[in-house]
């Protein structure tokens, strides 16, 4: 890649860039294709290594998981249509890992040889390489907003559990109204928005309702899990 090739970062609040692309489901078009759910977006270098499996045996795993907080995966590499066929074919045919077997990958793999794609989204980051993507997880919203982004280098296999803490955090933000602390996780404590006015935080510091006010800056209240989850899950 030429040294002072322009590559395009998208940003958090951004419209998710579009693009059209084969896949090992068919044709999709981005983000089009996917309003009114969630989508993440993901990238990974290549097919047929071994960091990279491990993400996909997991990915495909957690899968309905992913589906039921209504929100779809698409995954993407510069490798071409025929490599992912036989890459996610092994995977199915031939590994163990950690307890799954026989896992068939349902969602769509991106085929993006000609990379338009991955510099689009900031996937190729030649400090890393020039020729494959990093990991990179994109949250898109049911209305094709860009809502997340993580990138992991490519040494370092991603932590799904992190990666399904946010979607849910997002989705908790948006329906309730609040913010989530460090470490949130569904079932503890949420941040009410801060205070508009000198008065409302008073009142808040003073008030026994049901938060917990460190300053009149910083105040929780509880959310329960079940109240969370039956939300985003839509049960
Ligand atoms: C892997 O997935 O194992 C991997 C891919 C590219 C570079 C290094 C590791």
């Amino acid at each position: 890649m030429e040294e002072n090739q322009v590559l395009s970062m998208p940003r958090i609040g951004e419209k998710a860039p579009e693009f059209k692309a084969v896949t090992t489901q068919g044709d999709i078009n981005f983000p089009a294709d996917y309003k009114g759910s969630w989508a993440i977006l993901f990238s990974h270098p290549a097919d047929f290594t071994p960091v990279c499996t491990s993400e996909f045996m997991t990915f495909a795993s957690l899968e309905p998981k992913f589906n039921e907080a209504n929100c779809k995966l698409i995954g993407l590499s510069v490798d071409g249509l025929y490599s992912h066929i036989a890459w996610l074919r092994t995977i199915k045919e031939k590994i163990t890992y950690k307890g799954m077997k026989d896992v068939e990958v349902k969602f769509p793999l991106i085929e993006d040889i000609t990379m338009e794609v991955a510099k689009k989204y900031g996937m190729i980051q030649p400090g890393e390489s020039n020729t494959k993507a990093v990991r990179a997880v994109f949250y898109v919203d049911p209305k094709g907003i860009i809502r997340t982004i993580i990138y992991y280098p490519l040494s370092l296999g991603r932590n799904f559990d992190e990666l399904y803490r946010v979607l849910i955090a997002l989705q908790a933000a948006d329906e309730f109204g609040v913010a989530m602390p460090a470490d949130w996780r569904p079932g503890d404590d949420v941040i009410v928005p801060t205070a508009g006015s000198c008065g409302v935080a008073k009142e808040r510091m003073e008030s026994k309702a049901d938060m917990t006010c460190y300053d009149w800056f910083f105040c929780t209240k509880k959310l329960d899990k079940d109240t969370v989850m039956k939300k985003v899950l839509k049960k």
